[in-house]
């Protein structure tokens, strides 16, 4: 069943979508790169932090004079970036100003179930929700955006989303450049098809889903950024509904990437491109010279992408655009060194798994089924670690995104990761006929009513069912909504 619904993927939408992209030496660069705001928030008498976000409908102009209808938090597009400390309890009072029911998913964070916001905590029009947690991680680029059930795709790419950045002692003590909007930039990329006079419209749906032909980035089409500083850090954000990225400088030099999904990698690593597919995040610092102009690109080759040319073609993976363009001043205040050492990872901890679970990845199915709410997949016991095998038995590409936790990649078909994949990660990059072994440690919130999600991060496959749920439970316990032909072994 699986096969089929692959080839009528292929047939029915394949040939849709653009088949070459690229917007190389046409964007301007006319445009400053917006910052997104950041968040205020107040401390309330028993010492939370609390922020709030309401989900708005308005109009944005990507071209001047020209009104597109878009959806944004506390804003027209896209949201203000919330920050908090690893150790702080914090409460967003989330309200939904649209007339449609949506929620807010803390992509990345380490949360109680209820607290999540995944499909089983919509907000009606007019509602609102207060999640409340404690931050337990180490800093990191997390992002929120809605996930209600079948309708991912259509909220995101209507411009609900935005960064949730984590901060620690231990990445503060390190010389690296953090002073947000400044020296240390949020990048948010998804691409974007736009009618002739300037107005977003549905892109065309390939068979990896929304596929715009130029990228917006914080929201504007083509921006530069002025920067003062030698080394500028990049906190680069797919958030994108179907396209992967391939980032490079135009004159080949190389970025130091310093932390992935989860935090920072045990030291840094240089790359001629950092590949992101949807829902992945990479820190990466970047030098640059007095009064230089450095544009940075994507340019997503069929090896990049791990595909077969003429399936690349198809899915828009063989295309190239300008990105974003880096001015920096006539003169630059010095950066140190890079710090040799960025953090210690626990070992990937392979010895400690208990158990071993399998997702077979094919058609817009996980396991040859799709998503349903009310069935509970997997019951994982809290306070242990376990293996995932996902495989990828289709030939075109996926990714996979794991809520709740943080894992490490402890091989690719049988090898070790590259080190740019070796630090926390909750989604991946799943190349075609490919298996991926993760180590997932499930630390607290025990609570069998209320699953997570696992799902592939192309927000069409998604919202076709590309998705199952999982419960953390006490030992010796079961989720709920759980059925008799419950995967686990
Ligand atoms: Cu970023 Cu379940 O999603
Ligand atoms: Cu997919």
């Amino acid at each position: 069943a699986a096969g089929v619904a692959v080839s009528v993927a292929f047939a029915g939408c394949g040939l849709v979508g653009p088949a070459r992209v690229s917007t190389v030496g046409e964007v301007d660069f006319d445009t400053p790169l917006p910052i997104p705001p950041l968040a205020p928030s107040t401390i309330d008498a028993d010492g939370t932090r609390v922020f709030s976000l309401e989900a708005q409908a308005g109009t944005t102009e990507f071209a001047p004079g020209v009104e597109s209808e878009t959806w944004g938090f506390d804003g027209a597009y896209l949201g203000p970036t919330l920050v908090a400390d690893r150790g702080e309890r914090v409460r967003v009072d989330v309200a939904n100003g649209l007339d449609v029911a949506t929620i807010v998913h803390w992509h990345g964070m380490h949360l109680p179930a209820e607290m999540d916001g995944g499909p089983h905590q919509m907000i009606d029009p007019g509602g609102a929700w207060s999640p409340e947690w404690t931050i337990d991680q180490p800093a990191a680029t997390l992002w929120y955006h809605p996930h209600p059930h079948g309708e991912t795709e259509q909220h995101v790419a209507r411009g609900l989303a935005g960064m949730f950045l984590v901060r620690d002692d231990a990445e503060a003590a390190l010389p690296l450049p953090r002073e947000y909007g400044v020296d240390d930039l949020p990048v948010i990329v998804q691409d974007a098809a736009f009618t002739d006079e300037g107005r977003i419209e549905s892109s065309a749906q390939g068979f990896a889903g929304r596929l715009g032909d130029e990228l917006l980035v914080n929201g504007a089409r083509g921006p530069y950024a002025e920067v003062h500083d030698e080394l500028v850090r990049l906190r680069l954000l797919n958030a994108s509904t179907a396209r992967s990225y391939a980032f490079t400088w135009e004159d080949g030099r190389q970025s130091e990437l310093i932390a992935t999904d989860g935090g920072l990698l045990e030291a840094s690593v240089a790359l001629d491109r950092v590949v992101l597919s949807p829902g992945e995040r990479a820190e990466v610092l970047v030098r640059v010279a007095p009064g230089e102009r450095l544009t940075l690109q994507s340019v997503m080759t069929p090896d990049a992408a791990g595909l077969q040319p003429t399936i690349a073609a198809m899915n828009g993976g063989t295309d190239e655009f300008d990105v974003l363009e880096l001015r920096a001043a006539a003169e630059l205040d010095p950066a140190p060194d890079v710090p040799d050492r960025l953090a210690d990872l626990p070992p990937v901890g392979t010895e400690d798994v208990v158990e071993t679970r399998t997702f077979t990845l094919d058609g817009f199915q996980i396991d040859g089924r799709q998503m349903q709410l009310d069935r509970i997949d997997h019951s994982t016991t809290v306070g242990t670690t376990e293996r995932w095998r996902v495989e990828n038995a289709s030939a075109m590409p996926h990714s996979f995104h794991v809520h709740d936790v943080q894992f490490r990649i402890a091989s690719i078909d049988g090898a070790a990761p590259p080190p740019e994949l070796a630090g926390w990660k909750d989604t991946i990059f799943v190349r075609p006929e490919t298996e991926y072994e993760l180590i997932l440690r499930f630390e607290d919130y025990a609570d069998p009513d209320t699953p997570y999600m696992y799902h592939c991060h192309l927000l069409w496959h998604e919202d076709q069912g590309m998705m199952g749920q999982f419960a953390v439970v006490e030992p010796g316990q079961r989720a709920t909504m759980t059925e008799e032909t419950d995967h686990d072994h």
